[in-house]
């Protein structure tokens, strides 16, 4: 019988995710996964709140953080990794496949040769099927690209973070069409997460309450083969890439898409210019 970690999950209600401390049950080791930084992109400035209270918890527990998890690059908030880690120490790891997403958008945002295109921003870089530990707590990282080239599952004892594949079983699935994004690598990766066991414990990223009801974030994967809306009761690659495809191309861009990029890609790091002031760019037609 595998491990059951002791999850804390922290809302952040402008972008709806979740960000979650995973801790160890039989010692003080735990990780951090997905945090948020507070971005009021209409005054350009970046605030703290979300990430202090992640750091409070932590403090007030008196937990050791060894990991901060991104469980891909994401296009609709900034991470807070490197204002936690300032804090607290602990390592920032991501898929290897980040390269190919900072290959992407190195273009998109002409980047100079500064912005180094190797994952090298990131303490460590995963390969599917890696494994790490969380104090006595047993790992692992399973590639689960089609939202981005990059994204990964987490599996921790008897839990899976599962970042931007599925949501709750009312809510489907992520969309699979930014830049580097496919539907049917989407599917293939969903189909993944639910081959693990039955009651393998599955936590979110994103939540939006479809039809008004109470954000949640935990489900199973028995619940989320029996009930997806989008991938439930056995429904075909072909007719999950149809319906994928046909909804993306009504979907507007995450509002804070730009900046986020340009902030995750490096590991969480605002951009600076030769001053050494943070800015954020926003290329014009290029995405
Ligand atoms: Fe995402």
């Amino acid at each position: 019988m595998s491990q059951a970690p002791e999850v804390t999950a922290f809302f952040d209600e402008a972008s709806n995710t979740f960000s979650y401390v995973v801790k160890d049950p039989e010692s003080a080791a735990c990780a951090v996964i997905d945090s948020v930084l507070d971005l009021d992109y209409a005054a350009g400035r970046i605030a703290f709140d979300g990430a202090d209270e992640i750091i409070a918890h932590i403090r007030d527990k008196g937990l050791e953080l060894q990991w901060l998890i991104e469980t891909h690059v994401h296009a609709d908030h900034l991470s807070a990794a490197p204002y936690i880690q300032d804090a607290l120490g602990g390592q920032v790891m991501t898929s290897e496949k980040i390269i190919e997403v900072q290959e992407t958008f190195g273009k998109v945002f002409n980047e100079g040769t500064e912005f180094q295109r190797d994952g090298s921003q990131f303490d460590r870089l995963l390969k599917d099927g890696d494994e790490y530990s969380i104090g006595q707590l047993r790992a692992f990282a399973l590639l689960t690209p089609g939202h981005t080239p990059a994204c990964m599952t987490h599996v921790i004892g008897n839990s899976a973070f599962v970042g931007d594949t599925l949501f709750m079983p009312d809510g489907g699935s992520a969309r699979a069409d930014f830049p580097g994004g496919d539907a049917g690598v989407l599917y293939d990766s969903i189909m993944r997460v639910l081959s693990l066991e039955d009651e393998t414990r599955l936590f979110m990223c994103h939540d939006y309450g479809p039809g008004g009801r109470e954000v949640q974030y935990q489900t199973t994967v028995r619940e989320e083969r029996e009930n997806n809306i989008h991938v439930g009761q056995g429904v075909s690659r072909e007719a999950f890439v149809k319906m994928r495809e046909d909804r993306d191309k009504t979907l507007s861009m995450p509002k804070l898409i730009i900046p986020s990029l340009q902030v995750n890609m490096r590991a969480g790091d605002v951009p600076r210019d030769k001053d050494g002031n943070m800015v954020l760019k926003v290329p014009v037609n290029k995405l």
